[in-house]
């Protein structure tokens, strides 16, 4: 299938002549908490605000983000979603090689091939997703690059580089004068203290993206930021930038979002569990191989015959099919971590399809 993201009900709908409403999306991995009580009391009410333009420098929700993470306003670009970030990065920085894990999000090559960058790989696949930080580095001297861009947790994986292990990652970068970007857009549904914020104060060569479309499941919305202590290159992005790109939903949102510190430790502890729970139960299935994941989705190996996502949307169950990320060569697929009910759901539609 052509599909190239998960959550794109509206063309598997088309393609596979399902209708939307019946398809349960394991293919987006959204908070199955939903929408924080708090926030859609203000999305209700910030209706009157809509005859104003938002505040074109969003001062209101660069603070928050600051306050959030503890650092200063100046190193806040808030945008339309994590991707928007991505792409202004991508059309911005000046990379010669940069080096990309295989697989991971795919829009980082979409965003860094306006420059002409060449991407390196660092295959994890070949490595059977074990694989250390010295590897990664001795990688990235080998293929020489100027800038390595990770996904921390990584999509499609779920795997997720401990604090420890960037700082020493981060020191290579420093003593090699290579850009280290990090995303952590699936950050919010591990522990806080594998996010690498923190570092953002001490050196111009790092770039973080985040996303509040997952935690606080607005990715119809559109949220995200980027944060770096690089000035020249955030005014470059600044300049750049389609004036009042974020609407007025979105950054009254998300400044109510990000005082939701009790709704964020509350989904962690849920998806911990749910992600017990269907690790458990997948287990059960001799054909699955799943790996082990931090965050709120499950990436598995599936050695039975066919295409799995196609078995289970004749069940309505809409999974993510990895072909398209870059460096896989067996059948990988995703599925999202969600409430109770839908994962049993996705369990039983499991059972039929591989035990019939
Ligand atoms: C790793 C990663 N980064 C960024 C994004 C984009 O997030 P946003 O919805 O905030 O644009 C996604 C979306 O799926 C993603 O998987």
């Amino acid at each position: 299938m052509a599909v190239k993201h998960g959550g794109n009900l509206q063309e598997v709908s088309e393609l596979y002549k399902i209708e939307k409403k019946n398809l349960i999306d394991f293919s987006a991995n959204i908070n199955p908490l939903g929408i924080p009580e708090r926030v859609k009391e203000v999305l209700i009410k910030g209706i009157t605000e809509l005859v104003h333009y938002p505040d074109i420098r969003y001062r209101a929700l660069k603070r928050a983000i600051a306050d959030f993470h503890g650092l200063s306003e100046e190193f806040v670009y808030p945008a339309n979603g994590a991707a928007e970030a991505i792409f202004m990065l991508g059309r911005t920085l000046q990379l010669k090689r940069l080096l990309l894990l295989a697989p991971t999000f795919m829009e980082y090559e979409a965003a860094f091939n306006q420059q002409e960058t060449e991407f390196c790989y660092f295959n994890l696949e070949q490595r059977n997703f074990q694989w250390t930080i010295s590897e990664l580095m001795r990688s990235a001297k080998e293929q020489q690059v100027d800038g390595i861009c990770l996904c921390n947790p990584n999509n499609p994986t779920g795997q997720m580089l401990k604090q420890f292990e960037l700082e020493e990652l981060f020191a290579f970068c420093q003593e090699n004068k290579i850009v280290l970007i990090v995303d952590e857009a699936f950050v919010d549904f591990t522990k806080e203290e594998y996010s690498f914020v923190s570092s953002i104060n001490t050196n111009e060569n790092l770039y973080i993206f985040r996303s509040l479309t997952k935690m606080f499941a607005i990715p119809g919305l559109r949220l995200g930021y980027l944060l770096t202590s690089n000035r020249s290159i955030l005014s470059a992005i600044v300049e750049k930038t389609v004036p009042w790109h974020i609407n007025t939903f979105a950054d009254l949102a998300g400044q109510q979002a990000l005082k939701e510190t009790r709704f964020i430790e509350d989904s962690q502890h849920y998806i911990a569990q749910e992600r017990g729970f269907l690790e458990e139960r997948l287990a059960f299935f001799k054909e699955l191989e799943v790996y082990p994941s931090q965050t709120n989705f499950l990436f598995m190996r599936y050695q039975g015959a066919g295409c799995l996502q196609e078995k289970m949307l004749k069940q309505n169950v809409l999974i993510r099919n990895c072909n398209s990320f870059n460096g896989l060569t067996q059948k990988y697929y995703r599925i999202a971590v969600k409430s109770r009910a839908d994962n049993q759901i996705l369990l039983a539609a499991l059972e039929a399809v591989l035990c019939e």
